[in-house]
């Protein structure tokens, strides 16, 4: 039987490796095999304070991501999550479940609001990860490929599947969520103690997908190393090269002690021009399919419409059946 399988990224930015490597290149394999959802989370996007016109284009910009990274609409749904008003009903359904304690214990709304101060962070803010329970509930999701980062939402989302069923009768699936081995949390390649972020102010920090070929060389070639020499992975005690090679496996698919072989005699700086037209040659592609739906939004404005369907047909069975549990409506 097919599982039912959900995921989604904010439009904030265009992507990076990390995202490409913990989530969508995920996808792209898990679609092979069972039942998927692919969202555009905008709504999620709108949490932090940003531009309508920018935030528009770079949900054309995901979606285009999405299918040049080799997410297939005729296996998987595309679409974006607030063409789909039951997300955020559920969201506020879940809300009356979710208890204050549970989110402020939540490690990215504690980073995202540090900036501008707990007391200046916005409710959207606070309740995040509740819409991202509501994203995943709503489809019966049974796996949730995400980065390592995310690890916490789902188990929030699993918590509150539980009570709800608890409270109201068995109504929701209990998701799993889905990390890698290696890449479910690739490291700035600036400072390997940090996290690859969309929203890192070092512009060395992160390849994106969109980088131009002299671009990416220069971000590789100019990352940071460890102070001990050697191509070898031990991610406690060599965190940058670890973080390289994690790299180099998802672009070339070779095992860490192929690479470590490879590079068994060579420093640093070889090692670092292999990975640099790794990642040219695996991202190149992509990049030049990216360029081709965003020339064509017909095509990719046909493939959003149909998820769209598909999503709010599923989504609204789903909400007949949980309103009627809660005794909301006549
Ligand atoms: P977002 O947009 O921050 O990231 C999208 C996906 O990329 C993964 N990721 C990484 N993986 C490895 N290394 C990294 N450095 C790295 N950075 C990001 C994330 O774990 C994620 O899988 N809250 C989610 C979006 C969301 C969602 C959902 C996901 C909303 N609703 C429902 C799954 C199911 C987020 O902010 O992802």
């Amino acid at each position: 039987m097919k599982d039912i399988v959900f995921s989604g990224v904010q439009p904030t930015h265009s992507l990076h490796i990390g995202n490409y490597i913990g989530a969508l290149k995920q996808w792209a394999h898990i679609q092979q095999q069972h039942h998927c959802y692919f969202c555009i989370v905008d709504e999620h996007a709108i949490t932090v304070p940003h531009d309508p016109t920018t935030l528009r284009q770079r949900i054309q910009l995901v979606a285009a991501i999405y299918l040049a990274a080799g997410i297939d609409p005729k296996k998987s749904i595309l679409f974006v999550q607030s063409e789909v008003p039951q997300h955020t009903e559920l969201g506020w359904l879940l809300m009356t479940i979710a208890k204050m304690g549970e989110l402020e214990r939540m490690t990215q709304y504690k980073d995202k609001s540090r900036k501008g101060g707990a007391s200046g962070a916005s409710l959207g803010l606070f309740g995040y990860p509740v819409l991202m329970a509501a994203d995943i509930l709503l489809y019966d999701t049974s796996i949730v490929p995400v980065g390592e980062d995310q690890l916490q939402h789902v188990e929030l989302a699993r918590v509150l599947a539980r009570r709800f069923n608890e409270r109201y009768g068995d109504t929701f699936v209990i998701p799993q969520p889905l990390i890698q081995q290696f890449g479910a949390r690739i490291m700035s390649l600036q400072d390997p103690s940090v996290k690859m972020s969309k929203s890192d102010e070092h512009e060395m920090a992160a390849v994106f997908l969109t980088d131009e070929d002299d671009v990416i060389r220069k971000k590789i070639m100019r990352a940071v190393t460890d102070s001990e020499a050697g191509i070898v992975y031990d991610a406690e005690k060599k965190p940058a090269v670890s973080n390289l090679m994690t790299i180099y496996h998802h672009m070339t698919g070779q095992t860490m002690k192929e690479i470590e072989a490879a590079f068994d005699d060579k420093g640093y700086g070889d090692f670092k021009k292999a990975l640099a037209e790794a990642v040219i040659t695996h991202v190149g592609p992509i990049r030049a399919k990216i360029q081709g739906y965003l020339d064509d939004p017909t095509e990719l404005n046909k493939t959003l419409d149909a998820g769209r369907d598909k999503a709010l047909a599923v989504a609204e069975a789903k909400m007949k059946i949980v309103r009627n549990k809660m005794g909301l409506g006549r």
